[in-house]
């Protein structure tokens, strides 16, 4: 039997507790998703593999809810933010909420049809993810952005179409400002 339970969320270090798993994602696990893999080695060789972003887990067997936390360190590979892989969910009837805790971002969401909107991501704003829309979070400051995910357990990730086209938008920093480029697939 599912019992109730109260997990602390870390207001300033996103740490679930309990958890039931978590993954780092490297920047080097990253290359695919960003369009200068040159500059993705150089960060490499000048700063190491670091982590660019963690997923902590709550799920539990026979819940059809799932929530936990994404931590995205800052960073830019050439002009790119640090960013998450991308995905739309397997159902295609899920929404997500994020709800951002700390630091600054773009949430860059995209259609299947190929309408692109994007939601700030700043502490107390909750996002709406539609059902069917991709998400992709952008890490647009200078600290951690720190945000909590709630979805489906069983909505899955479909990451492939990303991965493979990329997203209609780039989120670049230009005179130290965060701007969205058309993907040259994609003019807007
Ligand atoms: C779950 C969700 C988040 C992301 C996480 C990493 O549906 O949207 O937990 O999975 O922020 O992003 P991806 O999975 O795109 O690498
Ligand atoms: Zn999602």
């Amino acid at each position: 039997m599912l019992l109730p339970e109260g997990v602390v969320i870390d207001t300033i270090t996103g740490t679930v507790s309990p958890s039931t798993s978590s993954y780092v994602k490297r920047v080097s696990e990253l290359r695919g998703i960003y369009r200068d893999a040159a500059a993705l080695d150089d960060f490499v060789s000048c700063n190491g593999d670091v982590v660019a972003y963690e997923v902590i887990d709550y799920r539990k067997p026979e819940s059809d809810l799932a929530f936990g936390t994404t931590i995205m360190s800052p960073g830019k590979i050439g002009d790119e933010y640090f960013m998450t892989r991308g995905h739309f969910h397997v159902r295609r009837d899920c929404v997500e909420l994020y709800y951002t805790q700390v630091g600054h971002g773009t949430l860059l969401l995209e259609s299947r049809d190929g309408e692109v909107r994007t939601v700030d991501m700043k502490p107390g704003v909750c996002a709406f993810i539609p059902p069917d829309w991709a998400h992709r979070s952008v890490n647009t400051g200078a600290g951690k952005l720190i945000f909590v995910w709630v979805c489906a357990a069983d909505a899955g990730h479909e990451y492939g179409g990303i991965l493979e086209r990329g997203m209609r938008r780039f989120v670049v920093e230009r005179d130290g400002r965060a701007e969205l480029v058309p993907h040259p697939k994609y003019p807007a």
